[in-house]
This record gives C-alpha cells, structure tokens and sequence, in this order.
C-alpha cells in the first residue's frame, strides 16, 4: 500500500489543492467521501468538492452537543450548494447509558471519560460513515497542532485502512479565510468571536489573543492529548 501512496504522492507533487481533488474525485468516484466538521477548512472543501461533483459524499458526525451555530451552518451549507450532507448521530442507547452512568458532562471528570465520550459520539458513527469507502477527504492542516505536524497530503490511515486525502495540509489559516472571503462561502459566526477551532460546546472555548489557535479545544487537557481519536497515526 505504501507503493501506491508514494506514486499519488509522487503523481500530485505540484497539484494545487483543487487538481487533487479533481484527480481524486475522477478515480475515486462512488468510494470517495469529506468528513466535515464545518470548519472554515471544510467549508473550503465542500466548495471545490461542488464544484468537480455534487454527488460526493459530504457527511458530519452531529454528536448531539454542538453549537447551535454549528447546527445552522449545516442548512446554511446544505442551502448554498444545493446538497444534503450526510449526518451521522451516536447510538441513542449507548448515550444513554453512558450520560446515565458517568454524568451529562462526564468529559470534565478525566481523560479517561473524555475518550470514552468522544470513541461514542464520533469515533463509532465515523466507521459507520466509512462503509463502502477508500478515501477519506480532511481539512487537515500541519499548523493546526503539534500533533499535525509531520501529516501528508496523500497518506495511508492505517485504523481505518483507507486512504486520507488531506488537500489543504500546507495551507496557512490566512490563505483559507480568504479563500472563503473572495468565494462567498458561508462560515461559523462563532470564528468572528475568538473561535478558530470548533467542535463540541462544552468541549470548546473561545481563545485569547496570541493563544495557539486550537487552545480552546479540550482546554483543560496538555496539547499534547488533544486530539479526539478522529486523527490516530
Ligand atoms: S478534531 O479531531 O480536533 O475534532 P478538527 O476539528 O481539527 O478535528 O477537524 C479536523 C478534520 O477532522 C476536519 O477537517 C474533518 O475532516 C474531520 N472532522 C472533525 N470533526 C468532525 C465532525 N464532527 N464530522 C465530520 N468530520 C469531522
Ligand atoms: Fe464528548 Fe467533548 Fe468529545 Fe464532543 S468533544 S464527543 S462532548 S468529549
């Protein structure tokens, strides 16, 4: 496997981030999908995945605990480009026994609790969403985190066993906001407030100026644990 990503990576050396998924969505078709969490990141991808082919698969894992903002971005997207993204939700049952165990806000308590909760609400719709599928398309970018840093374009995904296409890993946060800006995409107001990272409310906060631009993801917790299991290497 490694061969045939060495040769994708070799084959879109100088691609710009639309020629790749172009390529992608050309060879890939049917077993292609973007996970969208509706990041300033996604939302640049669903833009250009609508504009090669709005059959592409887009989903979002709705954990059940995202903002209302979040939410409303969903249909404002689903709206704009004329699609209805594909929404995964957590089993109801294991929620119930999990929030009837361990608390509402168990995320609070440990690590431990934290991972729990998001192996449930993210991690087990994610492979349910995957099904039939050997790509999947991110809106990962190295400057995120220290935890990204060392990230391809093109890699293999070992957990999943399939191939993740991260076609914005290079860019900076400057060059996707204007991207947005200049297509009229639409975005989370919540990125206007502090926000440059956003995923479950409890789970989020807004950052002070000069703060790494995902310090308010999980903020009680040491960078270096930071990541929800999306994003395992
Ligand atoms: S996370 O692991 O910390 O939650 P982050 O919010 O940076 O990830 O998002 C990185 C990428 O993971 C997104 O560009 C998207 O492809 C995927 N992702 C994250 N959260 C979701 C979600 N709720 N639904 C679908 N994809 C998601
Ligand atoms: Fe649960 Fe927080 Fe993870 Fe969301 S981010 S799934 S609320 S622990």
């Amino acid at each position: 496997m490694n061969v045939q990503i060495e040769k994708l990576n070799q084959k879109y050396k100088d691609a710009t981030a639309e020629e790749l998924l172009e390529g992608f969505l050309g060879q890939f078709k049917g077993t292609i999908a973007l996970s969208s969490s509706l990041s300033i990141e996604d939302q640049a991808l669903t833009h250009i995945v609508c504009s090669i082919d709005k059959t592409t698969k887009i989903f979002t894992l709705d954990t059940g605990r995202l903002f209302p903002e979040t939410y409303d971005l969903i249909h404002r997207t689903n709206h704009k480009f004329g699609i209805k993204m594909n929404v995964y939700f957590p089993d109801a049952a294991q929620v119930e026994e999990m929030v009837n165990t361990k608390g509402i806000n168990l995320f609070f308590e440990s690590i431990e609790n934290r991972k729990f909760c998001c192996n449930l609400r993210k991690i087990k719709p994610l492979k349910r969403a995957f099904q039939g599928l050997e790509v999947w398309i991110c809106g990962l970018r190295r400057e995120q985190s220290i935890t990204r840093q060392d990230m391809q374009r093109i890699e293999w995904d070992e957990a999943n066993g399939m191939i993740k296409l991260n076609p914005l890993i290079d860019w900076t946060e400057e060059q996707v906001k204007d991207f947005i800006k200049i297509n009229g995409i639409p975005y989370n107001p919540l990125q206007d407030k502090g926000f440059p990272s956003i995923g479950c409310q409890p789970c989020t906060r807004a950052i002070f100026p000069g703060e790494d631009i995902r310090a308010g993801r999980w903020w009680w917790e040491s960078p270096d644990t930071k990541e929800c299991g999306l994003h395992k290497r």
